[in-house]
C-alpha cells in the first residue's frame, strides 16, 4: 500500500501552466485582480455537451494522450478528447446516444446513475466491438442528479476506466435557478472527478494488474482531478456548488477542508435532499457522488484534503485545526485540491436555500423479501475453485454472464443486507435507487441518508431497494463491488427485473 509521503501536495514543479491553462468565462468586476496561482495551472472543467435541446449526443471512444506530469504526453483513452469525456447534460425525457468505438478493443459503456431499462443500461452484455457503434435511446424518468458514464467491459473495466473512459452526466430540468442553486457550468457549478494514478519515471501512466492489485484494488500515489495534477480550482468569491465524483478504481476518500469549513450537502447519488445538511467531513467511495455548497466569500486559499487509509475505516477529527499542509500531513491527511477564489467571478447565489425539492428519503412500501449478499475474497486456489475459477465473488460464486442471480419484480421493494470482511467495499446496484437503513446496526452516516445507488459496506450495510425499471434476463442489471479490480475479478452478480 502507498505511503502518505508519496503524495504530491500540488507542487509547482508539476504544474504545466502553459499547456493546461485554458479559458474560464469571466463575469463582472473586470478590474479585480486575477488570483495568484503561484505558477500553478488553473483547474479545467470537462467540456459541456448539452443535449437538453437536441435530445441527442455522440460519444467517440478514442485513443489519446494527456500531459499529467513532467509535461510528457502519456497514452490514454478518452471520449471526444484525449482523456476522460465531456459532461453530458440531459433533460428528463428521451435522449438518444450514439457511441462510436474507435479503439482496438471492445468496450461496454454504462450510464451509472441513470435509471433506465436494462436494454439501455450498457452493461457487459452490450459490448461495442472495436470499430463498432451503439445507438440507444435513454428514457430518463428521474429527478435531477449527477451521474456518470464509464466503461463496463467484461473483465476489462478497471484498465479501461483507468485509461480514461469515464465522464459526467448531468440530469438537468432547468429549474436549479428557481431552487436557489448555483447552476452556471464551470463558474459557480463545478464538476470535479477525483482519481488516483501512478506514473513511471517518464511521467507515463502505470497500471498494474497483478494478483496483489486485484486483491486490494489499484492504488495510485498521485491525485488527479479532472485529469490534472497539481492544478488549482478557482471558484468565485462566493457560494459555490461542487459536484464530487469518486472516479478512482479503488480508493475511498474522507474529504474535508483544511479549515474544517462547512460543506452543505444538497444531493447524494440519485438527487437532491429535502434540505441542505451541513457537514465538515464526508466519505466518498468509488462510484459515489455528492453535491455540496461551499462558501468561498471570505476569499483566501483553502484546500480540500482526505484522510489516508479510508479503505480501512473512517475516523473523524476533533483536535485543533492545523495551519499548514505539513501539519495535516503529520495527522495522516493528504491534499486533494487547492482552491484560490477568483474575485472576478460571481456566484449566482448568495444564500443557502432553506429547502430543496428532493424526494423524501422514506420508503412508502414494505419490503416483499430480504436477501443477503456476502462479498467474498477468495484466498487461494481452493476458494477460487469453489467460486468457479474467480478470485472474488458474491455468496461464494464468481460472476457468470450465463447465470441470473436475482429475479426481482417491477414495483416492489426488497431489503438487501450486504456484508463484507477484511476490507471496505462500495456496493453498487444498476437500474435502481435505494435508501440505507443501517450500517452494522447504526443509522447511516449523514452523507448517506439520501437516495443512492452505491453504498459503502464496512462489515454490513442494510438497504431498501425499489425496483422501478425492467431488465429482462438477456439484458440484466449488474450489482457489484465498485472497486473495479474486484468487479473484474468476479465480485458481481446479475439481476433481472420483470
Ligand atoms: Cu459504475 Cu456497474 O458501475
Ligand atoms: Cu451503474
Ligand atoms: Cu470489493
Amino acid at each position: 500500500m502507498m505511503k502518505r509521503r508519496d503524495f504530491l501536495f500540488g507542487s509547482a514543479a508539476l504544474a504545466t501552466g502553459a499547456v493546461l491553462a485554458g479559458k474560464v468565462p469571466l463575469v463582472g468586476m473586470a478590474r479585480a485582480a486575477a488570483p495568484d496561482l503561484d505558477g500553478r495551472a488553473r483547474l479545467q472543467m470537462p467540456p459541456l455537451l448539452d443535449a437538453t435541446q437536441s435530445g441527442e449526443f455522440t460519444l467517440n471512444l478514442q485513443e489519446g494522450t494527456q500531459r499529467f506530469v513532467m509535461n510528457n504526453p502519456s497514452p490514454t483513452f478518452g471520449i471526444n478528447q484525449g482523456y476522460l469525456g465531456p459532461t453530458v447534460r440531459m433533460a428528463p425525457g428521451s435522449s438518444r446516444a450514439d457511441v462510436k468505438n474507435t479503439l482496438d478493443e471492445g468496450v461496454a459503456m454504462h450510464w451509472h446513475g441513470l435509471l433506465v431499462p436494462g436494454e439501455q443500461d450498457g452493461g457487459p452484455h452490450q459490448p461495442i466491438a472495436a470499430g463498432g457503434r451503439w445507438n440507444t435511446d435513454l428514457d430518463i424518468n428521474q429527478l435531477p442528479a449527477t451521474a456518470w458514464y464509464h466503461a463496463h467491459t467484461h473483465g476489462r473495466t478497471a484498465q479501461q476506466v483507468y485509461n480514461g473512459l469515464a465522464g459526467f452526466i448531468q440530469i438537468d430540468d432547468g429549474r436549479d435557478h428557481d431552487r436557489g442553486l448555483p447552476s452556471n457550468y464551470g463558474v459557480d457549478d463545478l464538476f470535479l472527478v477525483i482519481q488516483d494514478k501512478r506514473f513511471d519515471e517518464n511521467g507515463l501512466l502505470v497500471f498494474d494488474s497483478s494478483m496483489m492489485t486485484a486483491m486490494h484494488g489499484f492504488f495510485g500515489n498521485t491525485i488527479v482531478v479532472n485529469g490534472q495534477v497539481g492544478a488549482v480550482c478557482t471558484p468565485p468569491k462566493g457560494l459555490t456548488r461542487l459536484r464530487l465524483l469518486n472516479g478512482s478504481n479503488a480508493r475511498s476518500y474522507g474529504l474535508f477542508f483544511d479549515d474544517l469549513r462547512e460543506m452543505h450537502l444538497i444531493a447524494t447519488d440519485s438527487g437532491y435532499l429535502q434540505k441542505p445538511t451541513a457537514l465538515t467531513q464526508l466519505r466518498l467511495a468509488p462510484g459515489e457522488r455528492v453535491e455540496v455548497l461551499v462558501d468561498f466569500s471570505k476569499g483566501g486559499p483553502a484546500r480540500l484534503l482526505s484522510w489516508g487509509d479510508m479503505n480501512q475505516s473512517l475516523k473523524g477529527y476533533q483536535g485543533p485545526i492545523p495551519t499548514n499542509i505539513q501539519e495535516w500531513s503529520a495527522l495522516g491527511a493528504y491534499s486533494i485540491l487547492p482552491f484560490q477564489p477568483d474575485e472576478r467571478l460571481k456566484s449566482g447565489v448568495d444564500r443557502l436555500p432553506d429547502e430543496l425539492d428532493g424526494e423524501p428519503a422514506e420508503m412508502a412500501q414494505k419490503p416483499v423479501r430480504t436477501r443477503e449478499f456476502t462479498l467474498d475474497m477468495g484466498m487461494g486456489m481452493m476458494m477460487a475453485r469453489a467460486m468457479g475459477g474467480s478470485m472474488m465473488g458474491i455468496n461464494g460464486k464468481g460472476f457468470d454472464m450465463e447465470r441470473i442471480d436475482v429475479e426481482a419484480k417491477v414495483g416492489t421493494v426488497e431489503r438487501w443486507i450486504i456484508s463484507a470482511h477484511m476490507q471496505v467495499h462500495p456496493f453498487h446496484i444498476h437500474g435502481v435507487k435505494f435508501l440505507v437503513e443501517n450500517q452494522v446496526g447504526q443509522p447511516p452516516r449523514p452523507e448517506e441518508r439520501g437516495w443512492k445507488d452505491t453504498v459503502i459496506v464496512e462489515e454490513e450495510s442494510q438497504v431498501l431497494v425499489r425496483f422501478d425499471h425492467a431488465a429482462p434476463k438477456e439484458r440484466p442489471y449488474m450489482y457489484h463491488c465498485h472497486i473495479l479490480e474486484h468487479e473484474d475479478a468476479g465480485m458481481m452478480g446479475q439481476m433481472s427485473v420483470t
